[in-house]
Order: structure tokens, then C-alpha cells, then sequence
């Protein structure tokens, strides 16, 4: 449970700096799954898991956003079984969770685009982030049926359709599902791969990489531990 641990020195021992913003590309629930003989579905299971976890761990530490990569644009044409499982997953988190993050003062933030959605589903998740728009503590971002390239288009077009025909990096920003929260300082890929597929693009400008083989059910506590030390080594210069 969120904070009902204390910040220990042992525990947090080299953890000098904490990102404000996490972003975390929830990589090899697949792979986990098929390791054990077991339905995809069970691997995207067994991750919606580690990622309670995670949220908890993260707002332990005192990181203050947290952008979790839980299904992209293309994921839409995975076979339909996987879909629905995923989908079916996420929307019990939705039931079993919203009051908990409540109880808990956690903001919720949904980045994707929700017209690929079921209408009931695109309601449960508007009325999810509503009931938790006041809250401060934490703000959790998770991208659903997210792109990068559509979200920058999808700005665009706001834009264009607003009618101008010129704006400034700031309202830029403020037309992209992000808006209002931070770029993030820090990205994790587990299961091995190496590439950003369509993550965050433009808010990514000067984010930190960290990859790492561990499968997304495998990143545990001490595996996120052993990321953010190694954040602390990094020297930020932002093209200075
Ligand atoms: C990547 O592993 C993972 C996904 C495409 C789905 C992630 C979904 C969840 C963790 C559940 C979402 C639920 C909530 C509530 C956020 P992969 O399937 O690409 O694995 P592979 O690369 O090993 O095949």
C-alpha cells in the first residue's frame, strides 16, 4: 500500500535522485506467458499485476507522475482473443481500482484516442479520469490506444481547425493529450528491446533510456531500484 512503508536508507540506498516523471514501456507479457506454457492473456494478467504494484512502489518513492505504455494504436491489430483479453483486464482494474486510487489522492490521466473504444468502455474510462481529476498526490498516465505520430497529428488538426496557421511550442503542447504534465525525465523498456515504437515522441525530447531484459511480469521492486540508481548517474544537460 502507498505509503505504508517507510523510506528506509538500506532499502533506498542510492537513490539520490527520483525522476518527477516515470515512463514505463510495459515490455514481454508475451514472451513471460509463453516461457510458461500459458495464454498470452495470462502474461498481460500477470503484468496488469506488477503495474499495481509499480504505482504503489512509484508514489512510495516519491515520484510524482507515472506514464504507463499499456496498449498503442497498433496493438488494435493484434488477434482478437489477445484484444479482448487485454481489454477485459483493463476494464476490471477500471471497477476494482478507481476507488482505490481515490482513497489513495491519485490523479488519473488517459492518453490515447478513445474513438477505437466500445462506448461503454470510453465512458467507464471518461468517468474514471472525472472522478479523479482533483486529486494531488500522484497523477498515474496510462496510454490506451496511444501513438505518438496520431497524437502529434491530432494536435495538428486541432490546431488548423481552431484556425490558426502558426503557434509557439507552448500551445503545442497544450494540444497534445499530455497537456499539463510534465515531459518525462526517465524511460524504462523491459524484456530487451531497444526502440521507442511511437512512445511519447515529442515529450521524449531530452528523456533518459533505460533498457533492461527483464520481462514486464519480472520488473520487480528491486529491478525498478536498480533503474533509478542508474538514473542518478546520468548527467541531464538538456543541449547545454
Ligand atoms: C506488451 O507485451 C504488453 C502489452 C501490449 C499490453 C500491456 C497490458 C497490460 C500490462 C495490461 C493493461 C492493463 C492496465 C490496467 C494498464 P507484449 O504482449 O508485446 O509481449 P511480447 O513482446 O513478449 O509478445
Amino acid at each position: 500500500m502507498i505509503f505504508s512503508k517507510k523510506r528506509t536508507k538500506t532499502e533506498d540506498n542510492g537513490l539520490n535522485v527520483i525522476p518527477n516523471h516515470l515512463a514505463i514501456i510495459m515490455d514481454g507479457n508475451g514472451r513471460w506467458a509463453t516461457k510458461r506454457h500459458l495464454p498470452r492473456t495470462a502474461g498481460h494478467k500477470a503484468g496488469s499485476e506488477n503495474f499495481v504494484k509499480t504505482v504503489d512502489e512509484c508514489a512510495r518513492l516519491g515520484i510524482k507522475y507515472l506514464t504507463v505504455y499499456a496498449f498503442s494504436t497498433e496493438n488494435w491489430n493484434r488477434n482478437q482473443t489477445e484484444v479482448d483479453g487485454i481489454m477485459e483486464i483493463m476494464r476490471s482494474y477500471i471497477v476494482k481500482y478507481v476507488p482505490i486510487l481515490d482513497k489513495k489522492n491519485i490523479r488519473l490521466r488517459i492518453l490515447g484516442d478513445l474513438n477505437y473504444f466500445d462506448e461503454e468502455s470510453r465512458n467507464a474510462l471518461i468517468a474514471s479520469v472525472k472522478k479523479l481529476e482533483n486529486n494531488t498526490a500522484f497523477t498515474l498516465c496510462i496510454a490506451l490506444s496511444y501513438g505518438g505520430r496520431h497524437e502529434i497529428l491530432q494536435a495538428v488538426n486541432r490546431l488548423l481547425a481552431e484556425g490558426k496557421n502558426e503557434v509557439t511550442e507552448k500551445e503545442f503542447e497544450e494540444a497534445l493529450y499530455t497537456a499539463g504534465i510534465p515531459d518525462p525525465d526517465f524511460i524504462i523498456r523491459t524484456s530487451g528491446e531497444e526502440r521507442i515504437s511511437n512512445f511519447l515522441l515529442w515529450q521524449s525530447a531530452y528523456a533518459e533510456y533505460y533498457f533492461t531484459k527483464v520481462l514486464w511480469p519480472d520488473f520487480d521492486e528491486s529491478e525498478l531500484r536498480k533503474a533509478l540508481v542508474e538514473f542518478g548517474k546520468r548527467k541531464r544537460r538538456f543541449g547545454k
